[in-house]
């Protein structure tokens, strides 16, 4: 691929997020160096599907991203790299505050030292708690409830005194719940263990869950279940694009939220996961979780009026189609004709070099 734009250190690039972020930078002319430890990412997929150069390694060694911004002239940094799992992160929250934010400050002093002064970071919208209002705007109060939403505005902090002290500047993404999968059908999400509704819906489709659990039918939403704001996963990439140009000419640093500006409830994901399957999905009602706000929507309007991104997969039916070609694939079966984006002659891809990882 011809590489006509500067390169970018992309930590966390074999994950579920980085990895589509990494497709859109290559095909946009960007060069990408991908910097893993591979503890959730799938190395296949950057050696293989994305033919990215990848750097096993850890972002708490100090040394190795010393010898990376000595060996590359890298332009910009993404941060995907970090740990997400709301309950571990209660459990153990040492480990979410080492990764995330040692981690994240090992490599911003790392940036620092070698000159390198823009960084796009993935945050979230945990950073925001349970919302007074809803859509949530980046002017509400961050009052995260758990470690790892308090990790990450930790970060988001840094980053303000980082930007103060050594002009370091950055963009920090809020994303609501990432989902779907590239269109092509090479890249989807691929998380051990899944915990995020729409994965789970799906290989409940798929037969390898007997069951859906729904948290909570008594929530004061239209049919009782809990709205979430659902982002499709190219959706986020292009935005990436749009904040790293931000930066690279000359912009201030910012905190957009990324959101598709609608909430989808949780008997709607799996109500529309039944017609894009065309099988049946057994579903239990469960009593519900603490702390599951009843409804989390996020306002776009900020990274529509700066950056002017613009959701282009907000149909919850074509992000459900997405992910469903690529939940088959990862399971072997061969694919339905709900990818609707195959154009061109191109042929469901193998599911040989994914099945197994
Ligand atoms: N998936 C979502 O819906 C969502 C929502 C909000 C925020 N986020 C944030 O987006 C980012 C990406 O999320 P994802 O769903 O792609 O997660 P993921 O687990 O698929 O990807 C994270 C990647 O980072 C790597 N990693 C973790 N710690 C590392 C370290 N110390 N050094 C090097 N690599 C390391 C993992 O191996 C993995 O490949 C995370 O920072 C997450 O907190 C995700």
């Amino acid at each position: 691929m011809a590489v006509s734009q500067p390169t970018i250190l992309v930590t966390g690039g074999a994950g579920y997020i980085g990895s589509h972020v990494v497709k859109t930078l290559q095909r946009q002319g960007y060069g990408v160096l991908v910097l893993d430890n591979l503890v959730y990412g799938h190395r296949d997929v950057v050696e293989n599907v994305l033919q990215a150069d990848l750097v096993v390694g850890d972002i708490c060694d100090r040394a190795l991203l010393d010898r990376i911004f000595a060996i590359h002239d890298i332009a910009a940094v993404m941060h995907f790299a970090a740990y997400a799992y709301v309950g571990e992160s209660i459990k153990d929250p040492v480990k979410y505050y080492r990764n995330n934010v040692t981690g994240t400050v090992n490599l911003l002093e790392a940036m620092v030292d070698a000159d390198v002064k823009n960084l796009v970071f993935s945050s979230t919208c945990a950073t925001y708690g349970v919302p007074s209002t809803v859509p949530i705007t980046e002017t509400l109060p961050q009052q995260p409830i758990n470690p790892y939403g308090a990790s990450k505005l930790m970060v988001e902090r840094i980053l303000a005194d980082f930007d103060h002290a050594y002009d370091l500047k950055s963009v920090c993404f809020r994303y609501f719940n990432a989902a779907g999968a590239d269109p092509d059908g090479q890249l989807g999400e691929d998380h051990t263990p899944e915990t995020h509704l729409i994965p789970l819906v799906l290989q409940t489709a798929l037969g390898s869950r007997e069951s859906i659990s729904i948290f909570g039918t008594d929530y004061p939403t239209a049919d009782g279940t809990c709205i979430r704001d659902y982002i499709h996963v190219m959706d986020l990439a292009q935005a990436h694009i749009l904040g790293i140009k931000h930066l690279l000419q000359g912009g201030q640093s910012e905190a957009f939220n990324l959101g598709n500006g609608n909430g989808f409830s949780v008997r709607q994901v799996i109500e529309t996961a039944k017609q894009v399957t065309e099988k049946p999905i057994h579903v239990i009602e469960a009593e519900r979780r603490p702390g599951d706000p009843p409804v989390l929507v996020g306002s776009h309007e900020k990274a529509k009026t700066l950056l002017g991104w613009r959701p282009q997969f907000s149909d919850l039916k074509e992000i459900l189609s997405h992910a469903w070609v690529w939940h088959q694939k990862r399971h072997g079966v061969i694919c339905p004709p709900v990818a609707t984006e195959m154009t061109g002659g191109q042929r469901c891809p193998s599911s040989q070099v994914l099945v197994g990882r």
